[in-house]
C-alpha cells in the first residue's frame, strides 16, 4: 500500500487497468475497409508500475493511449479501470471516474492553449470537477507548480514565455490537479531537447514514488521507455507483439521485431549505442511499414521479418504467455 496525494491509501500490485480486445477501426472514405489503427489489444497495468508502450509511428500508440482513457469511443474489447468497465458508461457516468486517469501529451506548445496564463491553464480541471471556491483552487494551483518545479511567478505567464521543458512540467501539473491514480503520457519527452528529457523523466519518476502514480508511458523508441518502465508492450501495426520486464525484453527479446527495435536503441544517458547486455548487431529493417488499412495475412510482421517461414504467411501469431510473464505474438520467438 502506498498513499496517494488526497491521503487515500492505495493498493499496488493489484490491477488498475485492463483492457481486453481493444480496437480502434476508422472507416475509409469511399471503401469499404477500416484502418486497423489497434488491432485487438489486451494488456493489463498494475497500480504503482510504469507500462512502457513502443513502436514505430503510425503503429497506434495514440490511439490506444486515448483509448484506455476513454478519450475516444472504442470500436470493440473493453477497459476496466479500479475494476470498472468504462468503455460503455455514458458520458455523465464517466465523469466522477475522469479525475482519476489523466493524459500528458507529446507537444507541450500544442496541448497549451497559448491565450490562456499558466496558472489558468492547470487550474481549468479544477473548475471543471468544481474542486472548490477560488481560494482553494488558487492554493492548489500553486501547491502543483511548486510539485513540478515551477515558481510562482510562473503563474501569469503565457505558454511562450516558457522553455520546452517548463512547458511540459505545466502539461503535467495540469494532469496533475485532479489527483489521478493513472497518467497515460504520450511521448512525453520526444518535443525536448536530451539534455532536458532527463529532467522531465526524473520529475515523472518523482512524482510516481510520491503520489502512488500508476503510468502508461509511450515512445517510439526504447531508449527513453527503458529508463522508466518496469514492463514494456511493443506495438506493430496495432498490435501488441511483445510484452516483458523491461530487463528481461533488453537482455534476450523474444519477437525478431524487438530485436530488430533494440539493435538500434542509442542509450539516453551518453548517446551511444547501450554497451550493457549481450553485444548486438544492428538489423536494419528492409521494406515499409504496411498500411494498416492494408495489414498482411497472418502474422503483421512477415513481410519486414527476416525469420519468416511459410507458417507466418498463413496462420496469426496470438500473444501467448511464455516464461517469467512475458508475452510474445510470434510463431518462432528467439527467447522463451
Ligand atoms: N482520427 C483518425 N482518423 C483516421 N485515422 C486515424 C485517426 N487517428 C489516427 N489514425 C490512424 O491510425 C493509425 C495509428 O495512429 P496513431 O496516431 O495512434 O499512431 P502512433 O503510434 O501514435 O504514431 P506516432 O508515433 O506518429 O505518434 C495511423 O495510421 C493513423 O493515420
Ligand atoms: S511469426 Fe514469423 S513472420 Fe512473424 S515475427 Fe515470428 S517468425 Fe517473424
Ligand atoms: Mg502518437
Amino acid at each position: 500500500m502506498t498513499t496517494a496525494q488526497d491521503g487515500t491509501a492505495v493498493p499496488t500490485d493489484e490491477v488498475l487497468l485492463r483492457a481486453t480486445d481493444v480496437t480502434k477501426h476508422y472507416p475509409l472514405r469511399g471503401a469499404r475497409r477500416v484502418l486497423r489503427a489497434v488491432d485487438g489489444v489486451s494488456l493489463e497495468v498494475r497500480g504503482g508500475e510504469t507500462l512502457g508502450v513502443v513502436g514505430e509511428s503510425g503503429c497506434g500508440k495514440s490511439t490506444l493511449g486515448r483509448c484506455l482513457v476513454r478519450l475516444t469511443e472504442l470500436t470493440g474489447g473493453r477497459v476496466e479501470f479500479g475494476g470498472q468497465d468504462i468503455s460503455t458508461l455514458s458520458t455523465r457516468r464517466l465523469r466522477p471516474v475522469r479525475p482519476g486517469m489523466q493524459l500528458v501529451f507529446q507537444d507541450p506548445q500544442a496541448s497549451l492553449n497559448p491565450r490562456r496564463r499558466a496558472g489558468d491553464i492547470v487550474a481549468e480541471p479544477l473548475l471543471v470537477h468544481r474542486y472548490g471556491d477560488a481560494g482553494a483552487v488558487r492554493r492548489r494551483v500553486a501547491e502543483l507548480f511548486d510539485v513540478v518545479g515551477l515558481a510562482a511567478a510562473h503563474l501569469d505567464r503565457y505558454p511562450h514565455e516558457f522553455s520546452g521543458g517548463q512547458r511540459q512540467r505545466i502539461g503535467i501539473a495540469r494532469a496533475l490537479a485532479t489527483n489521478p491514480r493513472l497518467i497515460v503520457a504520450d511521448e512525453p519527452v520526444s518535443a525536448l531537447d536530451v539534455s532536458i528529457q532527463a529532467q522531465v523523466l526524473n520529475l515523472f519518476a518523482d512524482l510516481q514514488e510520491e503520489f502512488a502514480l500508476t503510468y502508461v508511458f509511450i515512445a517510439h523508441d526504447l531508449g527513453v521507455v527503458r529508463h522508466v518502465s518496469d514492463r514494456i508492450a511493443v506495438m506493430y501495426l496495432g498490435e501488441i507483439v511483445e510484452l516483458a520486464e523491461t530487463e528481461a525484453l533488453y537482455t534476450a527479446p523474444a519477437h525478431p521485431y524487438t530485436q530488430a527495435l533494440l539493435s538500434a536503441v542509442p542509450d539516453i544517458d551518453d548517446g551511444t549505442l547501450a554497451d550493457d547486455g549481450p553485444p548486438r548487431e544492428r538489423i536494419v529493417l528492409t521494406g515499409e511499414v504496411p498500411n494498416p488499412a492494408d495489414k498482411p495475412t497472418g502474422c503483421p510482421f512477415r513481410t519486414r521479418c527476416p525469420y519468416a517461414r511459410e507458417r507466418c504467411a498463413t496462420e496469426r501469431p496470438r500473444l501467448a504467455p511464455g516464461a517469467s510473464g512475458r508475452q510474445v505474438a510470434c510463431h518462432f520467438p528467439l527467447a522463451g
